[in-house]
């Protein structure tokens, strides 16, 4: 059958249809312990309508959908406030945190060519555990990444280290507030005095703490400096699809002065089309997200995202000292928020993951990198929040008799060794691995395991064909 029917199908029936699209797909139930960011039924339904609301806005041009303009300065204005930003600071809606994080490193850049033309090269210093959006920045954008290494202990990022490997074309420091792997806030005071001493910008990438930080704050919480009322912080990306609540599609950008942002723009003139300035990457772009995040910054209020908070952390407050009282388990670093690692000791993290994913919880497996073990991540919402009772005696009953990481098959080994030096196509090994239909298998340990032990690079490889294989259409109900 063709996917693109020759008479058009009834709406019901395409909306049945679609439905059996999602029927695998991971679920807000509380079982979901990485992807979600949930905040209950209520706020889901008003995200909803809102969303539903503005998707005929055209965020393309805000003099002719003043709405884009309105709603987008209202959210931005919220975020300045929450930031603590000083006066004249100023700030972009974008479409996440990925694209914020590239607007950030473009925006370094440009100010870079006008401010200091002796630069050739621009780079940027950035801690191992920051997220890989700035790598793929830094390669789009011509712009080197200078790995700053962090502490084996902490995952904080090491300002010493980042001294020491300052060169003159650095154009910017990077610090989370939090990590994503670990939920720690760099040090950003030091990083940002450390950028401004030596004439460079300093970004601070709060994603996932924008929007949770200064209300953990506000409800007793000790918080690190990390915002933009720190000297020396140049720009914050936080995004409203997390912790905002607001439908996929939203973050904010925001700047200390109006030079950097105007560096962050893209105008052209040389085309026989209408006059372009777009404020982000895309050209015309959807509202509807944006809509979705006003709508529940207003009705949530600084007490609503505040009480969610509160309950976010006193639920990672229970799963690590579940974790720290279960022999065999180890926490990774110390939270600062709701996000955490665990890994185990001395039994196969691998295994422990299977075992969660039989009782049916999701968590994220996370491959070994720098000074960071493999391990499981957490992230916790609103929604889960409420069973991290459960998840800890589950967790304490998964972790007993966890056997030690199995050797790997050598023959599996030589694949992988192919695919790495690139004398094998990965297609091969995924069919072996039991990959090649779509998602993992129930039992993944094994595939975990070989690729714990593969090079980053060879990862890279394996990861492009398995995305390869997925995103290849076969036809549909
Ligand atoms: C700290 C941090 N920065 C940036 C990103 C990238 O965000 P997005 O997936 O919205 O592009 C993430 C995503 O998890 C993150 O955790």
């Amino acid at each position: 059958m063709s996917i693109l029917p020759e008479v058009g199908r009834p709406g019901d029936e395409v909306l049945a249809a679609l439905a059996r699209h999602r029927d695998g797909d991971l679920r807000a139930d509380g079982r979901a312990f990485a992807f979600v960011y949930d905040a209950g039924e209520a706020a889901r339904d008003l995200a909803r309508r809102a969303f539903a609301a503005c998707m005929p806005i055209n965020g393309l041009d805000p003099t002719v959908y003043p709405s884009a303009r309105s709603i987008e300065n209202d959210v931005v204005g919220a975020c300045l406030e929450l930031l603590r930003a000083p006066a004249g600071a100023v700030g972009t809606a974008t479409a996440g945190g990925t694209e914020s994080v590239l607007l950030a490193v473009k925006a370094a850049r440009d100010h870079a060519r006008a401010t200091r033309p002796e630069i050739a090269r621009p780079a940027m210093l950035l801690p191992q555990t920051a997220h890989a959006c700035f790598h793929k920045a830094g390669w789009m954008l011509g712009v080197d990444v200078i790995p700053v290494a962090v502490d084996p202990v902490t995952f904080r990022a090491s300002v010493d280290d980042a001294r020491a490997k300052w060169t003159r074309d650095v154009v910017l420091v990077v610090g989370s507030a939090p990590s994503y792997a670990h939920g720690v806030v760099d040090p950003i005071v030091e990083l940002a005095a450390l950028a401004a001493e030596r004439g460079a910008l300093c970004h601070v990438d709060a994603c996932v703490g924008g929007p949770v930080l200064p209300f953990l704050r506000e409800a007793g919480v000790s918080v690190p400096e990390f915002d933009l009322s720190v000297p020396g912080v140049t720009s914050l990306s936080m995004d409203l699809h997390k912790y905002g609540f607001a439908p996929k599609g939203v973050s904010v950008l925001l700047m200390r002065d109006a030079a950097l942002r105007d560096a962050q723009y893209y105008a052209c003139a040389t085309w026989t089309g209408y006059p372009i300035v777009n404020s982000t990457s895309l050209g015309s772009k959807s509202v509807a997200a944006l809509g979705g995040a006003w709508a529940l910054l207003q009705h949530l209020g600084r007490e609503g995202y505040r009480e969610l908070a509160r309950q976010m952390w006193s639920a990672t407050c229970e799963v690590v000292s579940a974790i720290e009282r279960t022999p065999g388990l180890r926490l990774l670093g110390r939270p600062d928020m709701n996000l955490l690692a665990l890994t185990t000791e001395p039994g196969d993290v691998f295994e422990l993951g299977d075992r969660l994913t039989a009782r049916g919880w999701h968590t994220q497996v996370t491959y070994g990198f720098g000074p960071s073990p493999a391990h499981l991540h957490l992230t916790l919402d609103p929604g889960n929040a409420r069973r991290v009772g459960e998840l800890s005696r589950d967790l304490a009953a998964c972790a007993v008799d966890l056997p030690p990481r199995a050797p790997l098959p050598e023959g599996l080994v030589a694949m992988l060794h192919a695919v790495g030096e690139g004398a094998l196509d990965p297609r091969p090994l995924m069919a072996e691995l039991g990959v090649s239909g779509g998602g993992l298998p129930a039992r993944a340990a094994m595939i975990h395991r070989l690729l714990d032990a593969a090079s980053p690079a060879t990862r890279e490889r394996v990861l492009v064909a398995f995305m390869g294989g997925l995103m290849t259409t076969k036809g549909v109900a």
